[in-house]
């Protein structure tokens, strides 16, 4: 028995283990002909993200891919989830494509393939490139088939070898987190443009399935961020506030991409803002789909708050937190995995695509609480697969150090440790406790 508590054995057959990265918090944005992205401008603008740091080297992935997918394979893993770099692949996000960019994605999977990694691609990990941040960006409705134009250039040159593909990586997080909380880019705090790209999100995830399909490739699903809703009392008013707030995080892209219908208690806030015509959407928003991913970190708690919709106030409650102020709440895994079959996905498999923890790691400490956290959170994946959950697999954020978005370089989330200085990596504890277990049959 290993520090996670499980072996191979204690999975169903076939079961697949995973690590998780994404382009711009790994790649070095300001290398090999990539578009500049709203994230650089984001970082660029003073007060947005921890000491201004931005994603132009991070962990220079770009020159030491071949290094970072040796760990992955000899981690023992599946799964590598990657993203491509829409401005890397089309600097201006239209037109002109760049061909070092196609030539190294082309060589990334090759790469994962040559070491038997099944390669899980995620088309849009939040780069935007500024080009089309200028034209309105995701609150634009041409992003729709901007982002068509991206799939296919790009899936065209690797569709053929990828194990899996996702449009989006959590839609909320590109509509709410960035348009209504401006806590990424492009920074917005405006209701109107938080309902536009609530809803073309949702519509280029549609255009691009489609193009995937098109083309030939299958597995094709959706990776959605999921948080569990608490409310801070049992008043009435914070049982209702939490609700919405599920409905807003939680509800929302379930239910346009598996149901062709938003939630009613989230349309009572956003519909005055939607665009016009947005019901003639929905059919192309629900395609088919092989899988839901689902990414779980923390749970909330809502309060009810006087003042406009969705009147609510979020709080951070008395369990034991991460790096990242997040509480420790494992048992909201076990719930989404449940919710999500019991209402959406029925007998569709599920993945979780991210989890982890950050935590101020050294390279010479072991980092024990993210093992914990782990052992913690797979458990309650084991409960709801005894349950009848069709989870097939699970991929832990992150391979290694990366850039993690506001929060800059301090916030560490990997297996793997990176040293910003020298760019060098050090498997950390819990990464020889995740290979230990994975050996063993
Ligand atoms: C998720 C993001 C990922 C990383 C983790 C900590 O929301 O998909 O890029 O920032 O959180």
């Amino acid at each position: 028995m290993s520090g996670l508590g499980f072996t191979r054995a204690d999975w169903p057959e076939g079961f697949l283990f995973g690590v998780a990265t994404s382009a711009y918090q790994i790649e070095g944005h300001a290398q090999g002909g990539a578009g500049r992205t709203h994230w650089d401008d984001f970082a660029a603008t003073p007060g947005n993200v921890v000491r201004a740091e931005n994603g132009a080297l991070a962990c220079d992935h770009l020159n030491r891919w071949a290094e970072d997918l040796d760990l992955i394979a000899g981690g023992g893993f599946d799964i590598y989830r990657f993203s491509t770099s829409w401005a890397r692949v089309l600097p201006e996000g239209r037109g002109a494509a760049n061909p070092e960019g196609l030539d190294f994605y082309d060589r990334l999977v090759d790469g994962m393939l040559a070491r038997g990694l099944k390669p899980a691609l995620t088309l849009y990990h939040w780069e935007l490139p500024s080009a089309l941040n200028d034209l309105g960006g995701w609150r634009n409705r041409d992003i729709a088939g901007w982002f068509a134009e991206y799939a296919e250039v790009l899936c065209r040159r690797i569709g053929d070898r990828v194990w899996s593909a996702a449009p989006i990586n959590e839609p909320w997080c590109v509509g709410w987190l960035s348009h209504f909380l401006g806590a990424h880019a492009p920074g917005l705090r405006d209701i109107r443009a938080t309902a536009r790209a609530m809803h073309h999100v949702g519509l280029a995830h549609g255009n691009a399935t489609q193009v995937m399909r098109g083309l030939g490739m299958g597995n094709l699903g959706a990776v959605c961020n999921f948080e569990y809703a608490l409310p801070l009392s049992d008043s009435a008013e914070d049982i209702a506030a939490a609700k919405r707030y599920d409905g807003i995080y939680n509800r929302w892209f379930l239910g346009a991409m598996f149901k062709g219908a938003y939630p009613e208690d989230v349309l009572e806030g956003l519909g005055p803002h939607m665009p016009d015509g947005w019901q003639e959407d929905m059919a192309t928003i629900c395609q088919p789909l092989d899988w839901l991913g689902l990414n779980y970190y923390t749970c909330k708690r809502i309060a009810h708050a006087e003042g406009p919709w969705p009147h609510l106030s979020e709080h951070v409650g008395a369990l034991p937190q991460t790096q990242m102020g997040w509480e420790i709440c494992p048992e909201g895994l076990g719930h989404f995995l449940r919710f999500a079959r019991d209402n959406y996905t029925v007998d569709l498999p599920l993945y979780v695509t991210e989890n982890g923890m950050a935590n101020p790691d050294t390279p010479d400490q072991p980092d024990t609480a993210r093992i914990d956290y782990l052992r913690a959170h797979f458990a309650q994946a084991r409960e709801a697969i005894s349950e009848g959950v069709p989870l097939k697999g699970y991929i832990v954020w992150s391979l290694m150090d990366n850039y993690e978005w506001a929060l800059g370089y301090e916030k560490r989330f990997g297996l793997v440790h990176v040293d910003f200085d020298s760019l060098q990596r050090r498997p950390k504890a819990s990464y020889q406790a995740l290979k230990a277990a994975l050996a063993q049959a």
